[in-house]
Formats: C-alpha cells, structure tokens, sequence
C-alpha cells in the first residue's frame, strides 16, 4: 500500500501544528515505507532560515517527539533528506516565484498544506494561481477553524473554491483521523450484531463526552474569539455524532460516507429559545484543582479579559429527526479543564420488554456499549448475568465484555491522526476529510444556537477546574431520568 509521490509545500513550516504533529506523522509515514521515494517536502514560513537551519529544528523537534526507539539516525537522515526551506511573505505575490523555482523540475502532483490562519487561504491560493504553480492534479489541505460563522466560512470556502475544484479540497477534522474514530464504521457497519439494533427500536439515548484537562493557556487571544462551541462542538462533536447516527452508506468512498452524514446535519433539531433554558449549558472554569494541582481560572489566564463571557465548556441535548433516531435523545458535552482527558460514546439500549426478574433491580436491567475513544482506545459492551452464590438466587448484576485495543492487538501501533490524514492526502483519498456543504450544515445549527445566546445576553455559568462542568449540566441529564456515564 504505498502512497503516490506528490510535492509537499507546506505553509506555516515553523508554527506550532508543524512543529508538533506534521513532521512527526511525516517521518512516521517515511519510516514505515509508506512515503514514495520521491516524495519532497518544502517548508515555507517568514522566517530568515535557510535549508540546513530549517532541517535542524526539524531535527529537534523529532527528537523531542519521536520515541527514542522509533528513531533511527538512517530513517531521519533519510526523512530530513526530502525537506527544502524557502523564506516567503504569504501576501506579497513575488515571493512565490521561489515554489515555481523548487518546482521546476518536477513533475509530481503539488499538494499544498496551509497551517496558517484561516484569512490568509484566499491570498495565499490566488497568489499560487498567478505565479503559475497549479494544474488540475494539484490538491490543497485547510485546516479548521474554517471561519467562526456560516457567512464567514462561506467566504473562506469561496476563495478556496476559485482556485480549487470541491474534489481537490482536503479539509481536516483531525478527529477523523483517528483511529478509533474510524473504527466506529468497523464497529457499525461490520458487525451484523450492533447494526440490527442501531435504532430508535432498541437505543433509548446516546452520549458523547469530549473531556480535556487542558485550560485555554498560552491561546487566549485566539480562544476568546471562538469559544467551546465553535472551537469544539461545530467540528469534532458533529462529526462524532454523524459516525454514530448516520444511516449505511452505499460504498466506502469519499461521497456515500459524507452524503449520508451530511443528512444527519440536516436532520439534527435546532436548539432554538423556548430550548435555551433547558437543553444547553453554557460554562466558563474558574481556579480549581486537576490531579492535584492549583490551576488558575479562564479569566487569569494571561491574556485574559476580565470580562469575557466565552463559555469553555458546553453541554447540550438534541434529537436527529429521522426515521431511525426518532425519540432518542443525544447529550453531548465538551469542556476543558475537566477532571481527566475523556473521549467516548454510550450508546444506552432499551430495557428488556417482557421482565422476569427482581423487581428491584429492573432498572438496573439495560445494557450500554461504551466506546472509549482516547484514551485507553477501546470497547465495553455491559451485559447483565446471574450474580453467583447459593445465597443469591437469580440476582442479576451488570459485567463487561472488553475490547481493550493495546491488549487485544499488542502489536499494532495506534497512528496519530495526522499519520492517516497525511497519508490519505497522498493517496488522493477524500472519505476523512470534509466537505463543504458538512461544514455549513453544520454552521447552520451553531449559529442559530449563538444567536439564541446573544439575544437573551445569556452568561455561562461556572465551574471549577478540576469538576464535571457547570452543575445545571448535571441536572439538564438528571431530569429526564438519567446520568452521565463515569465508571468504564
Ligand atoms: C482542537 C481544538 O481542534 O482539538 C483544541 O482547537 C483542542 O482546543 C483539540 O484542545 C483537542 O484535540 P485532541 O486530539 O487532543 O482531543
């Protein structure tokens, strides 16, 4: 399986997402034979470097990222080997006549990498246009945030599209990309035994949690802007709620997979203001504790402004109206500075209808397949047994069935997601990437939310560091009879 040769030109070569996640996936493609010979990469940033500086930092950073025994001196000298560096200003035109230079001998695809902010894509695509550096086999890779708002995404996703064609576009949700994400179409698809059930017949509710312990330091002036909503929410939990909740696609390919989320989109009920008071939560943390440890509140975190009203974390529950979700609530929740680093999904089944045991333990009596994203990557299906001992009589008690991915297949590596986005832009592959009527389908609801926020100058509430949440986010679940999933 090894991937076409292309040209890399990557812009934004010395920023933090390069620096922590490119290079690294980059050599791990290489070094595991998945890089064509012939594959370059040309860093492109403002700063005064020149090859040999740039391949040391490059260096640096692999050596502070990679495992020192996945490193071998002859794979980084075989991977610094294809990095060329060239200084450029990104909005002065002239300046890309140094890419058409790297390029003049070359005659592999070029695929562009814009780790850079998002304003800067329609200048930077234009700019590549006149200097003559595209043809129809070039590909270009955006990454998020792809605006803050439909109109504003619109915009960006036009200037793109002026240069290049939808089917050339590769826009990342690194949720996509890993692995245990992608194991959720394994999981539903594959298995004849989850994909009867997977309905509103059998599954009475749905959870997502995203959980970080991170706090918003060192981004604030970025943060600020965006909020939990827009940063987490608008991209990685709608895509995680459209891997769930999709109907089968026809096909693997790119299309059919993403048709059939974008219906999901579609069909997922607005939170609209009679709503506002009951199914959202909106947080923002203050000091607390996590593992230990004093952490400050989101506004003393340098940078902060005083007066901020973004919320840092937000729970909310909706419905997808369909045929199959009809009924089933979904609570979603996300939130940094949370006690622990949680992603996972409960999918909660129906009751038995006909029960013949203990009364008193009837409640008890459901199973839930708990799909632990990261960390611990893995599955728990709980079922329920015969408690054992003369002494119990038919008790019944709950027990697991485990898939723990790192026991089960002790060999197998788990990639970073940017291993599988990279090697999938290389391959021409577009099924983990996303398109752009998902985005704005998906726009579409958070604005109407925001919207919904800013008419009632709604506040968040707030939560240490360190807890669940805002305590409404508790009660918005308690409600209705139920809880958040914590033990796995
Ligand atoms: C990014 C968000 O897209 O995802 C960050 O901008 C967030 O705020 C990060 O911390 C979480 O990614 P992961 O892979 O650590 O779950």
């Amino acid at each position: 399986d090894t991937s076409t040769a292309v040209d890399l030109a990557l812009f934004g070569a010395l920023g933090d997402l390069a620096l922590r996640k490119l290079y690294v996936a980059l050599y791990h493609l290489d070094r595991e034979g998945l890089m064509a010979d012939e594959t370059r990469v040309l860093g492109l940033a403002r700063q005064d470097y020149d090859g040999d500086a740039f391949r040391a930092r490059v260096r640096d950073a692999l050596e502070s990222r990679v495992r020192a025994d996945e490193r071998s001196e002859e794979s980084m000298t075989r991977f610094l080997g294809r990095l060329e560096y060239r200084q450029v200003d990104f909005k002065t035109p002239g300046d890309y006549a140094a890419i058409a230079q790297w390029r003049s001998d070359s005659s592999l695809p070029l695929t562009i990498y814009l780790s850079v902010p998002a304003a800067l894509y329609g200048d930077i695509c234009s700019s590549l246009s006149s200097a003559g550096c595209l043809d129809d086999a070039s590909r270009v890779v955006v990454e998020k945030p792809i605006g803050y708002s439909l109109e504003s995404s619109q915009e960006i996703n036009d200037a793109i599209g002026a240069v290049f064609d939808e089917s050339r576009i590769y826009r990342i949700d690194h949720y996509l990309g890993k692995e245990t994400v992608q194991n959720l179409l394994a999981l539903r698809f594959a298995n004849p035994l989850f994909g009867g059930q997977w309905n509103q017949s059998h599954i009475s509710h749905v959870e997502i949690t995203v959980a970080e312990t991170v706090g918003i330091e060192g981004r604030w002036g970025y943060f600020d802007q965006a909020g939990q909503l827009r940063d987490m929410v608008q991209n990685h939990l709608m895509q995680l709620l459209c891997m769930i909740a999709m109907d089968p696609p026809s096909s693997l390919d790119a299309d059919s997979i993403r048709d059939e989320k974008v219906k999901v989109l579609k069909a997922l009920r607005p939170i609209d203001s009679e709503r506002l008071n009951t199914d959202v939560v909106r947080g923002q943390y203050i000091g607390g504790t996590i593992g230990g440890k004093a952490v400050p509140g989101y506004l003393d975190e340098e940078g902060a402004n005083v007066d901020s009203r973004t919320e840092t974390f937000v729970a909310f529950k909706t419905e997808i109206q369909n045929w199959r979700w009809a009924g089933v609530p979904f609570y979603l929740r996300t939130g940094k500075r949370m006690p622990e680093k949680l992603s996972q999904i409960v999918i909660h089944f129906r009751p038995q209808s006909h029960y013949i045991f203990d009364p008193d333990q009837r409640s008890m009596a459901t199973n839930r397949l708990i799909i632990r994203l990261q960390p611990d990557e893995g599955i728990a299906l709980q079922v329920l047994t015969k408690d054992s001992g003369l002494d119990k009589g038919m008790r019944l008690r709950t027990g697991p069935l485990y898939l723990d991915f790192h026991t089960a297949f002790p060999s197998a590596r788990i990639p970073d997601a940017y291993e599988r986005l990279l090697l999938e832009v290389m391959k021409g592959q577009q099924y983990l990437f996303v398109r752009r009527d998902e985005i704005e389908y998906s726009w579409r609801w958070v604005d109407r939310l925001i919207d919904g926020w800013e008419s009632r100058d709604m506040a968040p509430r707030r939560y240490p560091a360190g807890s669940w949440g805002p305590v409404s986010s508790i009660a918005m679940i308690t409600q209705d009879g139920r809880s958040w999933y914590e033990d796995y």
